[in-house]
């Protein structure tokens, strides 16, 4: 389905009753990337997922696609379907939105799972190589970003055991817009460190890290439960970054238990 948000459509799925769980993927995903977390959680509560601006069959429009950006169309697709508060799910670049969207919407955020991610800015070196990243989209394609992307995302166990796993996100990555890989390139480029912000965070949290994760291994997600006051830390066994797709089981039981409490 879509609505327009922001001055674009966004495209979204709303699905099942009860508590709001408001799902952000990762970058350079689409909302399919949680589609075993939307099955395992049916009947359970009320489960959203969206493509951000740039990606899935949402629209492409110019960038650079801030967080808080991308944060405020969060918002806008909650506030059309009138949703006050929800619980909010997001890997990586999903939870950089996520912390963006408490730093800027504190009274939206009844709980939050943060993903493979981290608090922190980019250092100067990564900075450069995003940008760098983004010129290569904009110049060779999605496929050179997909083959740039895939040895990071995935952890050893599904690249060597799981080759369905590692064409389905090539896929998903091939079927993005260069144009909006870019933008969102250059607006992780530009995000602010949300450190600071933690020690503010008063509603329950859940850090989830695959054990393989290279990209935000598993001292992120320590410094992420050390920054929370109260949050919990689940590190998943034989998954990389993209822990939710890569052990799908062991990460809906935690994500289950986790909802379980809120209600
Ligand atoms: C992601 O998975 O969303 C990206 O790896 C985030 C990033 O590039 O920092």
């Amino acid at each position: 389905m879509k609505t327009r948000i922001n001055g674009i459509d966004i495209d979204y799925r709303d699905q099942g009753e009860g508590l709001p769980v408001v799902f952000i993927h990762a970058f350079p995903l689409n909302q399919t990337m949680w589609d075993e977390q939307i099955t395992a959680l049916r009947g359970r509560c009320r489960a959203i997922t969206l493509d951000l601006r740039g990606f899935g069959h949402s629209d492409v429009p110019a960038g650079p696609y801030t967080m808080d950006q991308m944060a405020a169309d969060v918002r806008g697709l909650m506030a059309a379907l009138e949703i006050d508060r929800a619980v909010l799910v997001g890997l990586s670049m999903g939870g950089y939105v996520s912390l963006a969207l408490f730093r800027n919407y504190p009274d939206v955020m009844q709980a939050m799972v943060l993903a493979d991610t981290r608090a922190s800015a980019d250092t100067h070196v990564a900075r450069e190589r995003r940008l760098g990243s983004a010129e290569k989209a904009e110049r060779d394609g999605a496929s050179a970003i997909a083959d740039d992307m895939i040895g990071l995302l995935l952890g050893r166990t599904t690249l060597e055991k799981r080759p369905t796993v590692v064409e389905r996100i090539r896929k998903m990555i091939e079927a993005n817009s260069p144009q909006g890989i870019a933008a969102a390139q250059r607006g992780m480029a530009e995000r602010r460190d949300s450190t600071y912000i933690l020690a503010g965070i008063d509603f329950p949290t859940l850090i989830v890290v695959g054990d393989e994760d290279t990209l935000t291994p598993v001292a992120e997600a320590e410094a992420l439960r050390a920054g929370i006051r109260g949050a919990r830390l689940e590190i998943i066994d034989g998954a990389g970054h993209l822990s939710n797709l890569e052990q799908p089981e062991k990460f809906n039981s935690v994500l289950i238990d986790f909802i379980n409490s809120l209600q």
